[in-house]
C-alpha cells in the first residue's frame, strides 16, 4: 500500500481519474469498514481540499457518524431528515447547488454551501451513505457523481458478507 498519495491533473475529473487506483491499493486485502472509510474521506480531503467528508452508516434504523474529515458533525440522523437522509431514504445521490434551498437541510456548519450525498448499497440495501460538502456554492456536478458513486462502490466490495 502506498503510503502517499499522489495526484496528478488539473480538472476534477482528472484528479478523481489519478485518485481511484490509489483508493483501490489503499482498499486492498483490507476489509474493516471503519479503517477502509476513514482512508477514503481521508484521500477525499487531501485532494481536493472538500469543507467536509465523511460517511454516515446505517445503524438500527438510523445514521450514525461515521469516519469523517472536517468539522465535528451531527450524530445521528433520522431516516427522510436532511439531505443525508433523503439520500438513504430514496436510495439515490442527491446533489445540492444551495444548501439553503434544501428544505430541511441539517446545518452541522453555517460555512456549508454545496453538498452531494451517495448512498452505498450492500445487498440492494442501502448500508451507508458517503456525505461531501463544499464552502462554494454549487461545487458539485455529475462528474463528482459518477466518480463518488463508484468509490463508493469500491468501499462496499470491501465489506465481509
Ligand atoms: N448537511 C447534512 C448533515 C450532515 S453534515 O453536513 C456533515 C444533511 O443535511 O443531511
Amino acid at each position: 500500500m502506498a503510503e502517499e498519495l499522489s495526484i496528478s491533473g488539473t480538472t476534477r475529473e482528472e484528479k478523481y481519474k489519478s485518485l481511484l487506483p490509489q483508493i483501490s491499493a489503499l482498499l486492498e486485502g483490507e476489509t474493516d469498514a471503519v479503517a477502509n472509510a476513514a482512508n477514503i474521506a481521508a484521500a477525499l480531503r487531501q485532494t481536493f481540499g472538500f469543507f467536509w467528508v465523511g460517511f454516515y452508516f446505517v445503524k438500527n434504523n438510523e445514521l450514525v457518524l461515521g469516519p469523517f474529515q472536517g468539522d465535528i458533525a451531527c450524530t445521528r440522523i433520522q431516516k427522510g431528515r436532511g439531505v443525508c437522509g433523503t439520500c438513504w431514504e430514496k436510495g439515490e445521490t442527491i446533489l445540492v447547488a444551495d444548501v439553503d434551498a434544501f428544505p430541511g437541510h441539517i446545518a452541522c456548519s453555517s460555512l456549508s454551501r454545496s453538498e452531494i450525498v451517495v448512498p452505498v448499497f450492500k445487498d440492494k440495501q442501502v448500508v451507508a451513505v458517503l456525505d461531501v460538502d463544499s464552502d462554494q456554492l454549487n461545487d458539485f456536478s455529475e462528474t463528482d457523481k459518477i466518480y463518488l458513486r463508484e468509490i463508493a462502490l469500491r468501499w462496499s466490495n470491501c465489506l465481509i458478507d
